[in-house]
């Protein structure tokens, strides 16, 4: 199948690349970026594991083709840290044990980070609406609730009571 050329920013870095239409973003990431942090689990949009940036809004990179995200910007967990510096939701999913295995804790940080670059201060009903949209299958969650609300905390909102 011929190829197609596309551009796009990732983690601010331009890339140009010939991909295979039926290409997911997903594999587009992990095997030809060799940005293996987007991790992949159910492949059909359930578990939110895959979870990236696209021009700011969280999507699933599994039901994405990589020609789709062409002239866009992408942001995966890699781009957050500043060398050594973790972002802070990283920070807090380290602090208050928001994981045990890790696996779905990139989709996790990637869709808290657009809502809170969109609203530093969401009301409850805003964050479990956007948590709802991923799934662990091994924290039980209250760790990942108690990292959530430092996230929170720490980018300047109120400190939500998810655990009340
Ligand atoms: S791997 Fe994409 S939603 Fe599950
Ligand atoms: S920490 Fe293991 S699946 Fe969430």
């Amino acid at each position: 199948m011929a190829g197609r050329q596309i551009r796009v920013n990732i983690n601010g870095t331009d890339h140009q690349a010939i991909v295979e239409p039926r290409l997911s973003l997903a594999d587009f990431l992990r095997h030809e970026l060799g940005l293996t942090g987007t991790h992949i689990g159910c492949e059909h949009g359930v578990c939110g594991i895959c979870n990236v940036l696209i021009d700011g809004r969280s999507m699933r990179s599994c039901l994405l083709l990589a020609v789709q995200v062409d002239g866009r910007s992408v942001e995966t967990v890699e781009g957050l840290a500043e060398g050594e510096k973790l972002h802070p939701i990283q920070e807090a999913f380290m602090d208050e044990q928001g994981l045990q295995c890790g696996f779905c804790t990139p989709g996790f940080i990637m869709s808290l980070k657009e809502l809170l670059d969109r609203n530093p201060n969401p009301s409850e009903d805003e964050i479990k609406d956007v948590l709802g949209g991923s799934i662990c299958r091994c924290t039980g969650y209250a760790g990942i609730l108690r990292a959530v609300q430092s996230a929170v905390a720490k980018m300047g909102g109120g400190r939500p009571s998810l655990l009340d």
